[in-house]
């Protein structure tokens, strides 16, 4: 992804490996600070993963590959490191997927940190060909809304809900995104804002509650990120995406959720299998470490939501565009034999 920073523009990634270390981008810091965190053991990633200094389920799929290669080549019981890692945090699906791809692959006798950096590679390769189908549903002119940050932060490199924003962008599309905040930790105003800045996308931040008064006045298409994707085509993603998904189906906007397939489990027959992360009760009562809420009220705080399948116009994933009643097609599907679906 493109950065602009004080020392002028650069190109980098969430998450890589270099220097026999774990880096990446502290995405509590951004927009205010950019500054790089380095690991050189999987307890140090498994923090990272559960503090959000890496968030989104690619790119937490992608440090915990990078936890295990450390904990391979660092010679450390990886059972112990898996477990670590797994219980991080519960709710994307990528971890989980990213961490039994890396054992098979050590067992299988790949060198871990090339196995690590191949996985990475892949989700960009994913991620890019998301772009791609997706950007054939961006016409000109399209005012587009997304919630969250389903983009490079969030993906190692490009992004899912905003790679077809930055293909349809970089093929001479002029396009508006409309960014819902994300309260509470504010991902959507803070990461995704930032990411389309970097790149000269026009934008709006819109407080999460602006939602139906934007759609109403004309939203053409909603694109957003998954966390896990049930085999009915249920999906959890960052609270206050059923909200829209619902609004969407009153208004009769397209809804699509763009996700690579390492985002869908397919042992949950349906999203109420999810397990909703419930996160700490701070981080809705204080706004910049100042608590606002009255001393004796609670607050309570889930993660993401679950959004039924029948508000999902289609998934846009590395193997094509599918409705929901078609995700089974999609349950073999390797990158390697990557096309569009007929
Ligand atoms: O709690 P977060 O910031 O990790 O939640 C992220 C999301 O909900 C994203 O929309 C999702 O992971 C898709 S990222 C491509």
């Amino acid at each position: 992804m493109r950065v602009i920073t004080d020392k002028g523009d650069m190109e980098i990634k969430a998450v890589w490996f270099e220097h026999n270390m774990v880096r990446m981008i502290d995405q509590r810091l951004i927009p205010q600070e950019f500054s790089i965190i380095d690991l050189e053991n999987y307890l140090q990633v498994a923090e990272c993963i559960k503090n959000m200094a890496v968030r989104g389920a690619p790119s937490i799929g992608a440090a915990a590959a990078y936890g295990i290669a450390l904990a391979a080549i660092n010679d450390d019981d990886l059972t112990e490191a898996a477990e670590a890692l797994r219980s991080t945090r519960p709710t994307a699906y990528d971890l989980f997927y990213a961490i039994e791809h890396m054992l098979r692959s050590i067992e299988l006798g790949d060198e871990p940190i090339a196995a690590a950096d191949m996985y990475a590679d892949q989700i960009i390769e994913r991620c890019r060909l998301i772009g791609m189908y997706g950007a054939s549903l961006i016409e000109e002119e399209a005012r587009i809304m997304t919630h969250c940050n389903a983009g490079a932060l969030a993906t190692v490199d490009i992004g899912t809900a905003l790679a077809p924003i930055r293909s349809a962008w970089t093929a001479g599309r002029h396009i508006y995104v409309y960014v819902s905040e994300t309260r509470p930790r504010l991902q959507g105003m803070k990461l995704t804002a930032w990411e389309l800045y970097n790149e000269g996308i026009p934008h709006a931040i819109i407080p999460d509650s602006a939602s139906a008064h934007f759609m109403r006045d004309g939203v053409d298409i909603i694109l957003v990120g998954a966390d896990r994707i049930a085999a009915n085509g249920d999906f959890a993603n960052k609270i206050g995406t059923f909200d829209k998904a619902i609004l969407a189906n009153s208004m009769g906007i397209p809804f699509y959720v763009c996700a690579p397939l390492s985002t869908f489990d397919f042992s949950l027959t349906s999203g109420d299998q999810i397990v909703i992360e419930e996160r700490a009760e701070e981080e809705v009562t204080m706004v910049e470490h100042i608590r606002l809420a009255p001393q004796h009220s609670v607050a309570l705080n889930p993660s993401f939501d679950m959004t039924p399948a029948k508000y999902v116009t289609g998934f846009i994933t590395e193997a094509g565009i599918l409705p929901p009643t078609e995700i089974d097609r999609v349950r073999k599907f390797r990158l390697e034999e990557a096309s569009i679906l007929d």
